[in-house]
């Protein structure tokens, strides 16, 4: 049985978050969503009325912030100053905002430290995000950039957000993930593999397949 680290990076859409939360109970593993803690910090700093533009002030909230990151892919409760705020990240507020906050290299440095003091705390551990496999653990034993066409990831994001999967929502995502995508890029590059990163296209697997595929890529290692 696999007990390291396995780090996933990949952009919006690319259907990471499925495949770590799975691949993590699959291996009896903890599993880390650090875009979460980015949404974390972007919405409590827009309930404590902080403007999410004042750098400083910004750094100033992550420091303070009292966050429970979880750990159990099982239970992804998030929770906030005592406030569980699991489904308030993901609304679309939160989505359009997040990189904002996500430039901010103070945030980036203090949740880079938390990130690492939660995988150094168990190590076995699956960690998903955009920058995981360079930068928060570059050590990791198993590297993985998931990428996928521009279409299906369009296409998984809109299933996940609407209801209808239509012309005007498939639109609609598309123009926010490409520009999500573009401002991120700015301090991750997720977009292509570091050295020493296996690069996993999901284009046309489903998910079953795509979790199968990272199995393969645990079970392969000297
Ligand atoms: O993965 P998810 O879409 O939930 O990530 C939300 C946002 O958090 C991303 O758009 C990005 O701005 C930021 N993020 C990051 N570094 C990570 C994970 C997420 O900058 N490792």
């Amino acid at each position: 049985t696999f007990t390291g680290v396995i780090a996933i990076d990949g952009p919006s859409g690319s259907g990471k978050s499925s495949v770590s939360r799975a691949v993590a109970q699959r291996l009896g593993l903890r599993y880390l969503d650090t875009g979460a803690m980015y949404r974390a910090v972007t919405l409590g700093a827009m309930l404590a009325g902080i403007d999410v533009e004042d750098q400083a002030a910004v750094e100033q909230y992550a420091h303070r912030m009292e966050l429970f990151v979880p750990t159990d892919p099982q239970r992804q409760i998030l929770v906030l100053e005592g406030r569980d705020i699991t489904d308030e990240i993901r609304t679309p507020a939160v989505s359009l905002t997040v990189s904002a906050i996500a430039t901010n290299l103070a945030v980036r440095r203090e949740l880079i430290t938390r990130q690492q003091q939660i995988v150094a705390a168990g190590r076995a551990i699956v960690l998903e995000g955009r920058d995981t496999t360079t930068v928060v653990a570059p050590d990791a034993d198993v590297r993985i950039l998931i990428t996928a066409d521009e279409d299906s990831r369009i296409a998984r994001r809109t299933a996940e957000l609407h209801a209808e999967v239509s012309s005007t929502t498939m639109a609609q995502t598309s123009s926010q993930i490409s520009d999500r995508d573009r401002r991120d890029s700015t301090v991750a590059s997720f977009q292509s593999a570091a050295e020493g990163v296996v690069t996993l296209d999901t284009s046309h697997l489903n998910l079953e397949q795509a979790i199968d595929a990272v199995l393969d890529i645990v079970r392969e290692l000297p």
